[in-house]
């Protein structure tokens, strides 16, 4: 197949939703259309595996909650398609954010029920951030929920994305009816006691009276009002609109029963992006291009805990990478080449000869990598979009072993490369502080430095409001502020000025009295 041919049938996305709405179940479902999973309940039983398996995440497994970000990848349509799971739980939402920097198209599920939940707002906002495409599915329709145009508006609302129904819900909950498809102009039936689609049926024209023999009266006549009122509200679909991520096209249906995922799937493979073009800080890289690039996106840690085996998660963004050629690892200026590159079909890892851009693939890892590293054909390219984003949560990590502070620093300085947390350096005293966006972060941290480092770490209360990047073109100005907040001023690990504001108040009255310097709550700006 031609080269641009294979990155052209690529379709590289994430499902992300607040936990319990559906992603898993959908993942699965769309798996099994795709033929990559043959049983119902084996996206699941693999969490349990995976956690079985790796000793660390005994803190995950009593929590049932999955750590870990991975890949699964199926042949449909002849399209190839690379889902990237997300954790669900929040704490590990900067995980999720840096997932959504390696893909090119995301799937918002929410719950008829309960409608826009706080996790899908923070990753929506990520989402308009970089200008992804994205579509959202509505779930649990065989469920009571909110009325559909409510939250149609809510959605609107919310999310700030003007929204556009591609399929429309008749009736929900025991009176579910199935859903008439707009995009296909087609009626696709749901019958409650099979659970399952069971009559797709053409049909051009919802005023034929045909209708009324499929839905009974009352039902055609309101899905015929819903849908002219569709027609005279919402703008006419237009994919290049969707592709620069202001509209988002809804559909709806029931994961669970398996009930209007294939419209969603076929839907998907054509109005979806292929591979998009990447910034990079020299130029945009774009994925036809010939020589090969990628970045590091997540560090997978410690499959094996006798050994600090890694495997760093690349997203290729253009050209072809090949096992066994050298590739020039970017920040060291050094060439490596990987013989054990591994891809994820399916639910499986195997050694791959090739991928293309639009892929993602696992590289074992004994330390060179870190989040946000370059490897290149040969060009010093540094891409943009993996900001570290304002933690909610900051502790003082202090060492509870003296003998061990080699181990700790080193243990520190591994876990932050791989994006676990943040660690900001006081500049006043040198004390070391992390920043998590939840709890639990604290303790895989403490839990990962004793297992893997054989380090003890204690934590102490430091009572800080945000992390601020600052800059300004005014060095004057900026050099008073730092003098000013002194006993508050940290760097990052990247040694970058990081101002730690110790209440919402405080920082209020800094950005009054500093109105020339910039206070930003991302890395990158
Ligand atoms: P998540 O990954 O977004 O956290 O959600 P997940 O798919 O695990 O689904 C959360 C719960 O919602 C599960 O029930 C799942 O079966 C249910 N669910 C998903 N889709 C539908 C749907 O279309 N209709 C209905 N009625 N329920 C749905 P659970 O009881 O928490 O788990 P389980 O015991 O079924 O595995």
């Amino acid at each position: 197949m031609a080269y641009w041919e294979e990155i052209q049938k690529r379709r590289t996305f994430a499902i992300v939703s607040h936990p319990d709405a559906g992603k898993t179940t959908l993942t699965e479902k769309l798996l099994l259309f795709g033929g990559a999973i043959h049983v119902a309940g084996a996206v699941k039983s693999n969490k349990i595996r995976k956690t079985a398996t790796s000793d660390w995440m005994d803190i995950e497994k009593q929590r049932g909650i999955s750590v870990a970000t991975s890949v699964m990848a199926f042949d449909y349509a002849g399209h190839k398609i690379n889902i990237l799971d997300t954790p669900g739980h929040q704490d590990f939402a900067e995980d999720t954010f840096r997932t959504l920097t390696a893909v090119d198209s995301v799937i918002i599920v929410i719950d008829i029920a309960k409608g826009v939940e706080a996790q899908t707002r923070k990753l929506m906002e990520v989402c308009r951030m970089r200008k992804t495409p994205v579509i959202v599915f509505v779930n649990k329709l065989d469920r009571e929920g909110k009325d559909p145009f409510d939250l149609l508006d809510e959605i609107e609302e919310e999310l700030h994305v003007n929204v556009r129904p591609l399929s429309w819900p008749i009736d929900m909950g025991t009176r579910f009816r199935g859903v008439y498809n707009i995009y296909e102009k087609k009626l696709d039936l749901y019958t409650p006691s099979k659970q399952y689609l069971t009559e797709s049926i053409a049909f051009t024209n919802v005023q034929s009276p045909e209708l009324e023999s499929h839905i009974g009266a009352s039902l055609s006549g309101k899905l015929r009002a819903d849908l002219e009122l569709i027609e005279g509200v919402y703008p006419p679909f237009d994919i290049p609109t969707y592709l620069c991520g202001d509209i988002a096209p809804v559909f709806f249906g029931s994961a669970l029963n398996n009930f209007g995922v294939k419209e969603l799937l076929d839907c998907f493979i054509r109005i979806a992006p292929s591979p998009r073009p990447v910034q990079a800080l020299e130029r945009v890289v774009q994925p036809e291009e010939e020589s090969f690039g990628g970045f590091v996106f997540k560090i997978h840690a410690n499959m094996d805990p006798n050994h600090r085996s890694c495997i760093a998660f690349v997203k290729i963004c253009s050209g072809r990478f090949e096992r066994n050629v050298p590739y020039k690892h970017v920040r060291f200026g050094k060439w490596m080449r990987f013989s054990s590159p591994t891809a994820f079909m399916a639910q499986k890892k195997e050694t791959v000869d090739e991928a293309f851009a639009g892929d993602i693939i696992g590289l074992p890892d004994t330390g060179n990598f870190k989040i946000g590293d370059t490897l290149t054909s040969g060009e010093d390219l540094h891409f943009k979009g993996l900001p570290s984003f304002s933690p909610e949560m900051f502790k003082y990590i202090e060492n509870a072993d003296p003998m061990k502070a080699k181990q700790l620093n080193k243990g520190i300085e591994q876990l932050m490369d791989e994006g676990v947390a943040q660690l900001f350096t006081k500049q006043f005293d040198g004390r070391k502080i992390i920043g998590t966006v939840g709890q639990l972060q604290f303790e895989v941290i403490q839990y990962r430095l004793l297992h893997e480092y054989g380090a003890q770490c204690k934590w102490e209360p430091v009572g800080l409001h945000k992390a601020c990047w600052i800059e300004s073109g005014n060095a004057v100005m900026l050099d008073n502020f730092k003098k000013r907040k002194m006993q508050y001023m940290a760097l990052d690990k990247e040694g970058r000025d990081v101002y730690l504001a110790d209440s919402a108040y405080v920082l209020t009255m800094a950005q009054q009295d500093f109105p020339d310097i910039r206070f930003h709550f991302s890395s990158e700006f």
